[in-house]
């Protein structure tokens, strides 16, 4: 299957910082499909071979193991292509076609790697330029609109241009294999599903804590902040594959249909219940690793008195009869003690406990990053004859250390899904629309907050797990974060 991939922002952070090693892992691998193309376009004027000096010269930045060598490089080179265009031409569109049409590849993707307010105008000239065939895919990457609105307004554009299944929407937390493995554990094991619900589990903890500050991204970040960045997105599409009920296929649609039931069914914020149950902070200064770090407000291009959040820890619930009462909590943020993505079920203690001692409940970890696998918290005997209070054990599974060769790259994983057309772990415009539409309420009260004269974030110190309310919130439900426990 020949194929064509063109990125636009082909000189941009993301095409060479995350596209181009993925690729080039896809092809050490040798997964990327023979007789494929992959053709850059930005603004300036340059040659292939500059281009591919260019991408040679950024590989020195990328992770040593994603490096490829002189010779390997060189194989790899001979893929890459370079086409100048102002993105705003209607001629250089068609000139694009020519240089595809010429070949006439199999499938054609098109990688939308630029800013996103580009997204419309490029999508309607693709579509003027007749760039919008079946064999066509536009992938568009996050963040998809910056509230409701925008986004409605893009998918409304892409639609005009493509049809569904040719749209490609990255959710780049989709291709990690750790969270494929969500839909192993509870669809592909008999185990859990009869105790995946109220009767058993007292709450579920999904956190993504991050230890890096916002780096140089200071402006887009005071733009954007944890809820739009973290919660939106990749934690709403954790919650919905723990929370889902089992697809009736594996089919793309049959499962995003019932992430969709669930988005619907998330108890929806009102300015009261966003008071109540969100909390949302901003790191001060603190230190990280043994490491001093500045505050948020000292980063780089942050404005002074910014209202951003670098944290948000939420309380809501899946409105349906799996779920009804059951809290889910949701955590994000910026410079916290770790690194950390997991979630972790917290199911109900024995109903009438024989054993002397603290009861402690079962507990499953799910873990994502930077591990990635299992651990199942038990009580146990020791049978040490002098006491008979339980013991906790685990059992732990590690997934890296199962499959050491198989495990591919978020990127690799979602890029050659686009070329072969599989859309199952990519969102479909109404759930990344109804995620919108649950996070606004909060977006619409913190707005508010801020044009009253409201004191906005909290502060926590960088290296904490965010505000002391985050724990208070948990704690509201006689329940504790994790770390806590
Ligand atoms: C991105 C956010 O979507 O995800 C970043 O824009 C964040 O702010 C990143 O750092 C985290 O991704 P990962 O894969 O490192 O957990």
């Amino acid at each position: 299957m020949s194929f064509d991939l063109v990125f636009f922002g082909g000189t941009g952070d993301l095409t060479w910082r995350k596209l181009m090693p993925a690729l080039f892992q896809a092809f050490r691998h040798g997964k990327l499909p023979a007789g494929g193309r992959i053709l850059a376009v930005a603004r300036d004027q340059r040659t292939d071979e500059e281009y591919r000096a260019f991408i040679k010269e950024r590989f020195h930045e990328v992770d040593s193991s994603k490096r490829p060598s002189d010779e390997e490089f060189a194989r790899f080179a001979e893929l890459l292509h370079y086409r100048r265009m102002d993105l705003s031409k209607p001629e250089d569109y068609a000139g694009l076609k020519d240089w595809l049409d010429a070949r006439g590849a199999d499938t054609v993707v098109l990688y939308l790697a630029t800013s996103p307010h580009l997204f419309p105008a490029i999508c309607e000239q693709l579509g003027s330029a007749g760039l919008n065939a079946p064999h066509i895919r536009v992938v568009l990457e996050k963040p998809l609109g910056h509230d409701l609105a925008s986004a409605q307004e893009i998918n409304r554009v892409v639609r005009s241009v493509f049809r569904e299944e040719q749209a490609f929407r990255i959710d780049h937390y989709l291709g990690k294999p750790s969270v494929q493995n969500l839909m192993a554990l509870r669809f592909g094991n008999a185990l859990f599903e009869p105790l995946w619900r109220r009767e058993s589990i007292a709450n579920i903890q999904i956190t993504l804590s991050e230890s890096i500050g916002v780096g140089t991204r200071g402006d887009f970040y005071d733009r954007t902040g944890a809820l739009r960045d973290m919660i939106q997105n990749h934690a709403l599409q954790l919650l919905t594959m723990i929370a889902m009920e089992p697809p009736s296929t594996s089919d793309a649609d049959a499962i995003r249909d019932e992430k969709l039931k669930v988005l619907k069914s998330l108890k929806p914020f009102t300015p009261e219940s966003v008071a109540r149950d969100v909390v949302r902070g901003q790191y001060r200064a603190g230190s990280v690793g043994g490491q001093a770090v500045p505050g948020y407000q000292q980063e780089v291009k942050v404005p002074a008195g910014s209202h951003c959040e670098t944290f948000v820890a939420l309380r809501t619930e899946v409105q349906n009869w799996r779920w009804a009462g059951v809290p889910f909590y949701l955590r994000t943020g910026k410079r916290l003690a770790a690194r950390d993505a997991q979630i972790v079920v917290n199911f109900r203690p024995v109903p009438h406990p024989i054993f002397p001692g603290a009861q402690r409940a079962n507990k499953l970890v799910i873990k994502l990053q930077p591990e990635d696998g299992l651990e199942l918290h038990l009580l146990a005997a020791k049978g040490s004859g002098t006491s008979e209070s339980l013991a906790p054990v685990s059992l732990d599974l590690d997934f890296d250390k199962a499959f050491p060769t198989e495990r591919v790259g978020a990127y690799e994983r979602l890029l050659l899904d686009a070329i072969a057309g599989r859309l199952n772990l990519f969102v479909r415009s109404d759930e990344q629309e109804q995620a919108w539409r649950w996070v606004e309420p909060i977006l619409d009260a913190w707005e508010r907050e801020r044009v009253s004269g409201g004191e906005g974030p909290r502060g926590y110190a960088a290296g904490s797990w965010g505000p002391a309310a985050a724990s208070a919130l948990v704690a509201r439900d006689g329940f504790a974060w994790s770390e806590e426990q």
